[in-house]
């Protein structure tokens, strides 16, 4: 595997599944073989591609990793899916410093053939999510343009440089990029400013616009770009995969 992306930040509900869908939607469009893997009880990801969760998470069981695969509605993209089992959870976040080894070693193993791996993390910053960040090659934080954005950031960038540390990960700030952008807020400006202020070239320059076309492409099936190509959400989730394809 060439990349590991983890998609995470603890607060709920700022795109990061969001995020995850469309970025692996877009790499693949793009050529490259993704594999997408859905790490949260929630299991938006594997929901909102039109999948079922699996009644064992496929990281769990005895089985090779491959097995579990799924083929999507995109030729070049693959999906792990997530399961709503507690005590698989369970079973990820234990032991972590083992599990992530695991996990790395997993996605190492039999999905060699991919070229970036996505994974979409649940809304904490628990064992579930630092297994998944040591795992990683890479982390993405989407945030939202709220009051306590950068509060939210600081913690993260904590979390992550004790994952850096502790499990020696080849882990790397893949960058920052604010979701549900509003621009008629003066907040939304206010928080721009701070946040790229403090993380500089981190923050992508693309910014992904509230859009109601984003909100309804999960229940049809599809990332936005498939379901909407032209809405304003799907252009922005294009481009900016192109601005992170562009930062390999
Ligand atoms: N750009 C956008 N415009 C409008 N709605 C959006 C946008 N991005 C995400 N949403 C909607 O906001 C909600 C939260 O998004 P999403 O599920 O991606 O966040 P999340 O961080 O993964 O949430 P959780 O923490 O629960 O996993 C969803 O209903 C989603 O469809
Ligand atoms: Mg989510």
């Amino acid at each position: 595997v060439a990349k590991i992306l983890c998609v995470a930040n603890q607060k709920g509900g700022v795109g990061k599944t969001t995020t995850a869908v469309n970025l692996a939607v877009g790499f693949a469009r793009s050529g490259a073989q993704v594999l997408l893997v859905d790490l949260d009880p929630q299991c938006n990801a594997t929901t909102g591609l039109g999948h079922a969760p699996t009644a064992r998470h496929p990281l769990v069981v005895d089985a090779p990793l491959a097995d579990s695969v799924r083929e999507t509605y995109h030729a070049n993209l693959k999906l792990l899916p997530g399961s709503r089992s507690f005590q698989d959870v369970d079973l990820l976040a234990r032991g972590e410093a083992l599990q992530a080894a695991a996990l790395r070693e997993h996605l190492a193993g039999g999905l060699g053939s991919y070229d970036y791996v996505l994974v979409d993390s649940p809304p904490s910053l628990g064992p579930l999510t630092q297994t998944a960040l040591a795992a990683s090659t890479e982390v993405f934080m989407p945030i939202q343009c709220e009051y306590f954005a950068m509060e939210g950031l600081t913690q993260m960038i904590q979390v992550v440089r004790d994952v850096m540390k502790r499990h020696n990960s080849r882990l790397e700030f893949g960058g920052i990029v604010l979701t549900m952008y509003d621009p008629t807020l003066e907040l939304t400006h206010e928080v721009d400013a701070e946040v790229r202020d403090f993380f500089g070239e981190l923050v992508f320059d693309t910014v992904i616009p509230r859009d109601v076309a984003v909100c309804e492409a999960p229940s049809h099936g599809r990332a936005v770009l498939d379901y909407a190509p032209r809405s304003r959400g799907a252009r922005a989730y294009l481009e900016l995969c192109m601005e992170a394809l562009g930062r390999d």
